[in-house]
């Protein structure tokens, strides 16, 4: 165990770190051991990695100088921002840069970026297919991550640009699932007309990550992106009704109704789904089933996903 090298994982006690920490802590030959950060040791997540195996340490995204000294010693750091808690680009930039900057100065060898596009590469503000928000965005969540890369190129420190999607667990935690009416029939809804979303299980995206560490020098400096399956809401309805075994009906809005749903980030999504959709093609393309599975053999399809999961999706 002592000569074993440090991952040191933010986001550890969520969705894409806790994938990465729970499939080192699985692999009990592994070359590598879990320093799991969190705001709070004492929580119960924390103890549950704690109790699994992990090192357990504090660090938050807005101090520097908590990741510097949750960083040294480590070899790879795996680091993720948390756009939702906040909302706010400005924020998630910053957090991002602090990462950066203290992989630097803890000297790590690895670093895995989890990133998405800068969509104004598309569809640049001036274009409006879509409103511009925030003033310099057209979807937030995206843009700024995609603005961040360049803190970790500027550093030097090697690092792989981990392009994720959207997670399947959206459909248990965030509303995005099929939905029973007043008429008891279930209905599926995304703006995403009849093109394909590319999508996966959160928790295969660290055991994607941790095949990013394993593989040494091979994805370092490059940028990649992984999918469990790109699949449209036709599909999505299709296996929908074959798991609950009634029928789900894939009923497409528009973004411009999306965006006027009103929820917290409405705007964010429904142009996310409008630039998902209008740019399908290299949307798709940059998002690879093939190198997902060449990492993790084990990646879950959909349907196996929702065999695992399907009753925890609320349908009211
Ligand atoms: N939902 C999707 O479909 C999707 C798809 C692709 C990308 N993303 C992106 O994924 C990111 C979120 O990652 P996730 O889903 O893995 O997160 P998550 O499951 O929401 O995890 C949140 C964890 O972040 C930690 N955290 C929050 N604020 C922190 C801070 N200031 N310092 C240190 N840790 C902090 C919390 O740990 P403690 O409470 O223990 O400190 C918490 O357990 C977002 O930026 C989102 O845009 C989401």
């Amino acid at each position: 165990m002592a000569d074993k090298k440090i991952i040191a994982v933010v986001g550890a006690t969520g969705a894409q770190g806790g994938g990465l920490a729970r499939a080192i802590l699985a692999d009990k030959s592994s070359e590598f051991k879990v320093r799991a950060l969190t705001r709070n040791v004492n929580s119960d997540k924390a103890q549950a990695l704690a109790d699994a195996g992990a090192e357990v340490v504090a660090g938050d995204v807005d101090d520097t100088a908590s990741l510097v000294k949750a960083f040294n010693g480590a070899y790879g750091v795996f680091v993720v921002t948390f756009f939702w808690e906040h909302f706010s680009t400005e924020k998630e930039k910053l957090h991002a840069k602090n990462m950066a900057e203290a992989a630097k100065q803890a000297g790590v060898k690895h670093v895995i970026w989890s990133s998405l596009d800068d969509t104004k590469k598309w569809i640049p503000l001036s274009d409006n297919r879509m409103p511009t928000l925030q003033e310099k965005y057209k979807v937030p969540h995206f843009d700024a991550k995609g603005e961040a890369n360049k803190f970790f190129l500027e550093t030097g420190v090697p690092t792989t640009i981990l392009n994720t999607v959207f997670y399947w667990e959206n459909f248990v935690y965030f509303g995005q699932g099929p939905k029973k009416g007043p008429d008891g029939k279930i209905t599926f809804s995304i703006p995403m007309a009849d093109k394909k979303l590319p999508s996966m299980a959160s928790e295969d995206i660290g055991k994607c990550a941790y095949s990013i560490f394993k593989a040494g020098d091979e994805y370092k400096g490059k940028t990649i992106g992984i999918a469990g399956g790109h699949l449209t809401g036709k599909q999505f309805a299709e296996s929908f009704s074959k798991a609950f075994g009634e029928e789900v009906t894939y009923s497409p809005v528009t973004p411009d109704v999306y965006r006027g749903f009103g929820f917290p980030g409405a705007d964010d999504m429904g142009n996310m789904y409008q630039f998902k959709a209008e740019f399908e093609e290299d949307y798709c393309n940059s998002r690879s089933i093939d190198l997902a599975k060449k990492l993790n053999p084990d990646l879950l399809s959909f349907d196996k996903w929702l065999e695992q999961n399907k009753s925890k999706i609320p349908l009211e």
